[in-house]
């Protein structure tokens, strides 16, 4: 059997054949026997808007690899920064490689004191992500020359620049939420340790994270480094399919994490599991949201019809770090909501299993980071994702983003003059 698909205009009796390439079939094919006519598909569920070779994810079974990279040997084997690389490059680093991108990304963990001005006029209360959001679309205008984005170099020096600042602008939010002076980045420390430096140092000279803490941070930026053609993921591909420079597209894709239905869950499980309060409010929690009475937050996906293989992976970490700073109490009543709604026809039938966000928020909150951090702790290395895939578009030379609509609007009518129009 050939493959490829057969579309027929019926209207006309016309018809092509679209061979069925890497999974998907050529709209333009379309285009050219039925002009005019659009795939409907509001959101994007059966839609490829790229090819891409950075992550594979098989949601039936559960399945994910960078650059073919199963996610639990890199969970296992690798550290964020050699992933960042993988991402990137396609490749693993060797170590005269990794050393040298290592360094690379240490000398521009900086950001210039101006923008820690820029923070002081937020509010007291104001939202670290609304402030990430801000201060990585404010990047570009210390950095004009990151419009050149047909330049592979310039393209490069950007993607160093914003995977090594990230941290910095992330630790700077909670500084400043939190009426501490800033910390400066500290090179003689890897990633993670330099991050949990510039969140948590007092006045000792040298900051000491313990090692497990700095090992769960660093498998945590891991996890969440990339996810293929998430909404946030898509939206640095959108906006950077217009030529912006890359620090707007990394604010849109920081905007678009920052929603409670994407990156936005992690805060949103911590203060549903408060909100129950104890194990025996599980039960009427879940027949709340059974009735339709808000989502179980932490569970289901749009592409996961099976566990999240991150989440598998998290859940055991989280015991890690609870061997450390003590078990978060919130765990048992999250233990209990997962039992309780895989053994539940209403999410079996709707496939709705735990994705990264249902217990990564525990960790964190055990770790002492406030839940407005969260997401925040999401787009630090979500970023290598970002880049890697904003990188992939532009070498693609692919077209503006553009998409098309099926229009329900009024049909055309004439201007009426206000005193024609109707009173009320
Ligand atoms: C991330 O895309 C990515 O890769 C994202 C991500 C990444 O790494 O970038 O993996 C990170 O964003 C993970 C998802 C985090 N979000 C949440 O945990 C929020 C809660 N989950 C959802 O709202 C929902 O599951 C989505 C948004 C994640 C996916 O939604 P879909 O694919 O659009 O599914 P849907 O809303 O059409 O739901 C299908 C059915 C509906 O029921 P019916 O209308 O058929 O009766 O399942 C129900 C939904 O009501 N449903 C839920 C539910 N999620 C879906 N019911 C209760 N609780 C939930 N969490």
């Amino acid at each position: 059997m050939p493959e490829s698909v057969t579309i027929t205009d019926n209207r006309t009796g016309q018809s092509i054949e679209d061979p069925i390439v890497e999974g998907g079939v050529s709209a333009a094919e379309w285009a050219k026997l039925l002009p005019g006519i659009w795939f409907y598909d509001p959101g994007f569920s059966a839609t490829a808007e790229c090819e891409s070779a950075i992550t594979y994810i098989d949601g039936e079974a559960g399945v994910l690899e960078y650059r073919g990279y199963p996610i639990e040997e890199l969970a296992e084997h690798s550290t964020y920064l050699e992933v960042a690389y993988l991402l990137l490059k396609g490749e693993l680093p060797n170590q005269a490689q990794l050393s040298s991108f290592t360094s690379d990304v240490t000398t521009h963990t900086f950001i210039h004191e101006n923008v820690k001005r820029f923070l002081e006029g937020f509010h007291y209360d104001a939202h670290p992500m609304g402030m990430l959001v801000s201060e990585v679309a404010a990047l570009s205008t210390f950095y004009p020359e990151a419009k050149h984005i047909d330049d592979p170099a310039v393209r490069m020096d950007q993607i160093l620049r914003l995977i090594a600042k990230m941290p910095t602008l992330a630790a700077a939010t909670h500084r400043f939420s939190s009426g501490k002076p800033f910390v400066y980045p500290d090179d003689t420390l890897s990633f993670a340790e330099n991050f949990l430096s510039m969140m948590w140092k007092t006045s000792e000279p040298h900051f000491q994270a313990d090692p497990a803490l700095v090992r769960a941070i660093d498998l945590l930026f891991i996890l969440h480094a990339d996810h293929e053609q998430n909404c946030s993921t898509t939206t640095m591909r959108v906006v950077g399919s217009a030529q912006a420079d890359p620090y707007s597209a990394c604010a849109a894709a920081c905007a678009a994490l920052y929603g409670p239905l994407h990156g936005g869950a992690n805060e949103a499980v911590l203060r549903m599991l408060t909100s129950i309060g104890d194990i025996s409010e599980v039960p009427a929690f879940v027949q709340a949201v059974k009735e339709g009475k808000g989502r179980l937050q932490g569970f289901g996906h749009r592409v996961y019809k099976n566990y999240d293989p991150r989440a598998k992976i998290i859940r055991k970490a989280a015991y890690d770090v609870f061997e450390v700073v003590g078990k978060n109490p919130l765990l048992d009543i999250a233990l209990k909501l997962e039992e309780t709604a895989l053994a539940d026809e209403y999410f079996i039938s709707r496939r709705l299993y735990p994705n990264v966000d249902f217990y990564s928020g525990l960790i964190y909150q055990a770790m002492g980071f406030p839940v407005e951090m969260f997401t925040v702790l999401f787009a630090i290395p979500r970023t290598a994702g970002w880049m890697a895939h904003w990188n992939e578009m532009l070498e693609s030379k692919q077209k503006i983003a553009r998409p098309r609509q099926l229009y329900s609007g009024s049909p055309t009518r004439a201007y009426v003059p206000i005193e024609a129009r109707d009173a009320e």
